[in-house]
């Protein structure tokens, strides 16, 4: 059966406020009725949780291979989708979800150095065509979103995760592979500047949101 709901995903790198924002895309779409079913990646199940703790549990005696680390980021995926995503879009809810497949292209590809073909042969391999509908990507250089992962672990006494003690250069290869999969999708995509205050960028969000979604309401 053809998946009915919408499915929208949200990306961005750690620091430019996706838990914040991801929020506010929920209530722009409940408070036009939409069922909403929020989830995330890695996990979003019982089992595809397990496997997200395995990912980000930092490295102690025992490093974590860059293919397991792929090959679990699938497993997960393959999970949730089955489990998770594709029930809910059959009936009719939409899916919002806190990462998806693009960022396995921005971290695992972009910041471990994996090829995109390969990832694209998991990607076909677990999801055939299945694709988000609309990606929201939140973007903003990577000096600042540093400063407010710093600040936010400091504020909650967090350890940092296992891609979290990554260092800038991972993550400026993370943001650019983002910003070259929403240059090659622009119909797929939304990018939004997430370096201005919260309330500027929650009204870029509603923009953006009213155009191109708005739409399919
Ligand atoms: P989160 O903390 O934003 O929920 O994401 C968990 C971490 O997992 C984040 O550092 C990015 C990483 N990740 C990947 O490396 N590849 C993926 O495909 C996904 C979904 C997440």
């Amino acid at each position: 059966m053809q998946p009915r709901g919408r499915f929208i995903t949200l990306e961005g790198s750690e620091g430019v406020g996706k838990s914040t924002n991801i929020e506010a895309v929920a209530q722009w779409l409940s408070s036009r009725g939409v069922e909403v079913v929020r989830t995330r990646e890695p996990g979003g199940t019982q089992r595809a949780e397990a496997i997200r703790e395995l990912l980000l549990t930092p490295d102690s005696d025992e490093t974590l291979c860059v293919d397991a680390e792929l090959l679990l980021i699938f497993a997960a995926r393959a999970q949730h989708v089955a489990q998770k995503i594709l029930p809910a879009l059959q009936r009719g809810a939409w899916v919002l979800c806190d990462r998806f497949t693009d960022a396995t292209f921005a971290y695992q590809g972009g910041g471990r150095g994996i090829s995109s073909e390969r990832i694209a042969e998991l990607e076909r391999f677990v999801l055939g065509d299945f694709q988000p509908d609309l990606t929201l990507l939140l973007d903003m250089p990577v000096a600042a979103a540093q400063q407010r992962l710093q600040g936010r672990l400091a504020a909650s006494g967090g350890e940092r995760d296992r891609f979290e003690r990554e260092r800038g250069a991972f993550f400026e290869a993370v943001r650019q592979a983002y910003l070259a999969r929403a240059e090659a999708a622009p119909g797929r995509f939304a990018v939004i500047d997430a370096a201005a205050p919260l309330a500027t960028v929650q009204a870029r969000l509603a923009d953006c949101l009213d155009q191109r979604v708005g739409p399919w309401l």
